[in-house]
């Protein structure tokens, strides 16, 4: 029995070790410089101010413009008469009145739902009149209202909606200006966008679980950095991606000790629900460094 046990452990070490070499090994020796955009850690309004209004509607990006989020976090989806509209899920019911899949649907028919009054019952803290019969943004709708005045962080949520986007991107000349991120947890679509636009700076998206075992010098072919939840994240890590070239942003962070914390270790982005509570943190830590600038 002692020798059985014996074994196991020396299994298990020698598992934990192989798992130690495979993320080492994915890991680059020589230090490379992440391509920063920006000078500060993003403020990146998650679906909008979407702690303070129904999550991808225009209120909830004009809410967050007002609290001087650096971006804007917009989920696309291409309606079946290719109109891209911002919206988390590919299913409308937890967000609207409506039942189906948006890749089903025409643009007419999702624009009749009412896409603010669930807020209101899920969060009475934050109802508000103004929520009931707000609609479903298409993205050119935010791109006609917002213009050049903010930045774009937009995830592709399916393969199929990329080429309509990059289009528009094109067409609103939102490239050049370099007012646009694109992300996903689509490794194939962002090495494809890749291949057309190496100027677009390109996030890719990691869970809890692919996170252990990506291959980051992959990644740092295609993207100028990952996005991964913070609660996997620890200074360590931060630095080891650094080391490698990556910017480090991470979701969906909302209380401001773990935004306080990742900061300190040297994040570069955050998404947050709340991008006034991490306003707040950034100005008031300028305020310390402003006498040393
Ligand atoms: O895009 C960053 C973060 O928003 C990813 O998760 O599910 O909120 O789109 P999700
Ligand atoms: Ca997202």
């Amino acid at each position: 029995m002692k020798k059985q046990n014996g074994w196991l452990m020396g299994i298990l070490a020698l598992a934990v070790l192989c798992l130690h070499y495979m993320f080492e090994s994915n890991m680059t020796s020589e230090a490379l410089e992440p391509q920063k955009v920006g000078s500060d850690v993003l403020n990146i309004a998650h679906r909008g101010a979407s702690g303070y209004a129904p999550e991808h509607t225009m209120i909830a990006y004009q809410i967050a413009d007002e609290m001087e989020a650096d971006f804007l976090e917009i989920d696309v989806h291409m309606t079946s008469d290719g109109e891209l509209v911002a919206m988390h899920d590919d299913d409308i019911a937890r967000t609207t009145d409506g039942e189906g899949f948006i890749q089903e649907m025409t643009y007419e028919e999702i624009n009749k739902l009412d896409a603010g009054s669930w807020f209101n019952e899920a969060y009475p803290n934050h109802s508000d009149p103004r929520y009931q019969q707000v609609s479903v943004p298409k993205l050119t709708d935010i791109l006609d209202y917002f213009g050049t005045s903010t930045k774009y962080y937009i995830e592709i949520k399916n393969a199929a909606s990329a080429g309509q986007l990059l289009q528009t991107l094109e067409a609103y000349q939102l490239i050049e200006e370099e007012a646009v991120i694109l992300q996903s947890f689509d490794s194939k679509v962002l090495q494809q966008v890749y291949e057309q636009y190496p100027t677009i700076p390109l996030i890719q998206l990691l869970g809890k679980n692919k996170m252990l075992f990506a291959n980051y010098k992959k990644i740092r072919k295609y993207a100028v950095g990952v996005g991964l939840p913070y609660q996997k994240l620890n200074q360590r890590l931060i630095r080891h991606l650094h080391g490698n070239g990556l910017l480090v942003h991470t979701y969906t962070v909302n209380d401001e000790a773990d935004m306080k914390r990742l900061i300190e270790w040297g994040i570069d982005g955050i998404f947050t629900d709340y991008p006034d509570r991490l306003y707040h943190i950034k100005e008031n830590r300028m305020n310390v460094l402003r006498p040393f600038n």
